[in-house]
């Protein structure tokens, strides 16, 4: 596949992408991460040559139609994970742990990321909450799972955040938004999530952690940024919150694509005879046009 118009070095180049790998871009090129949820997410973000495919729990709403992401389970994961796996991309491929497959105990925790490892094809998993999760994030770095953190605005806190609201805006919410990402960082991440935070916090995270920050309505001035796909596309029917930049408007061009060839085909001009199949033995269809039969195979 040409490179032509993407900004990254040829194929034969480019490394896989590895956690250590990612651990190591801290304070250099920023690094980006884009959700994709099946093969042809996976191939398109791993063309363009992102760092990280992340296969969010996102899925819930801009694939599944769900409300929220609490809706999606460990074997929806594990499909859509597959899925990607099998673009087979150079890109790091992270996998997020749904709501409820990390709070029960470390052992359930485990048992669970393992599957998205040996099932799924998942190199890392990503997991949502602070200071209460590193008992769990230990459990995983302790068999050689890396993961990902992410706090700020966590999606899977809806009920108990009572909807989805910027954090760490007041300054005790900083502190202690300050002290989950030392946490986080202290129990082994290999990189941060922040979502929906102040940009004046999330850098003074930046600063503070020795692990990447990954960001998404987190300003400027995190070591990366993530978006998710189907907002970037124009691909998400659903709310587009303010941080998204739409770099292009698929749905619009589908519908116009869909609606060209349902006037193609109701004027007759689809399938034209290139997209057509042909008898290699035309004398063939005597044999099937049997007088007093009105069978016509063939002909076009
Ligand atoms: O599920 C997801 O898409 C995410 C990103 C927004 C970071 O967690």
């Amino acid at each position: 596949m040409s490179n032509a118009t993407s900004s990254h070095p040829p194929d034969a180049i480019r490394k896989k992408v590895t956690a250590p790998a990612v651990r190591a871009r801290k304070g250099r090129e920023p690094l980006t991460m884009v959700t994709a949820y099946d093969f042809p997410g996976g191939k398109v973000a791993d063309q363009a040559g992102v760092d990280i495919i992340l296969v969010g729990d996102s899925v819930a709403n801009v694939v599944l139609g769900y409300e929220t992401t609490n809706q999606v389970t460990l074997a929806d994961m594990i499909h859509h994970t597959a899925a990607v796996a099998r673009a087979r991309p150079r890109a790091l491929l992270v996998a997020d742990m749904p709501w409820m497959t990390f709070h029960v105990s470390p052992e359930e925790t485990l048992r669970n990321a393992g599957r998205l490892v040996r099932e799924g094809g998942a190199e890392a998993v990503k997991l949502e909450g602070g200071a209460p999760r590193v008992e769990m994030i230990r459990k995983l770095v302790s068999a050689e799972i890396p993961v990902m953190g992410h706090i700020g605005l966590t999606p899977q806190s809806v009920h108990a955040a009572g909807g989805y609201q910027v954090q760490g805006r007041r300054l005790e919410d900083a502190r202690l938004m300050v002290e989950d990402a030392l946490a986080l960082d202290r129990a082994g991440v290999f990189a941060l999530v922040l979502e929906g935070v102040p940009a004046s916090l999330a850098q003074a995270i930046t600063r503070r952690v020795s692990v990447p920050t990954i960001g998404i309505g987190a300003g400027p001035g995190t070591d990366g940024q993530v978006l998710v796909m189907h907002d970037m596309l124009g691909l998400n029917f659903g709310h587009y919150p303010k941080f998204v930049r739409r770099y292009a408007d698929l749905s619009r061009e589908a519908v116009a694509a869909i609606d060209r060839w349902i006037r193609d085909v109701r004027r007759g001009a689809f399938p034209s005879e290139d997209e057509s199949y042909h008898m290699i033995d035309a004398a063939a269809l005597e044999l099937i046009e049997e007088p007093g039969t009105d069978l016509a195979i063939g002909r076009r």
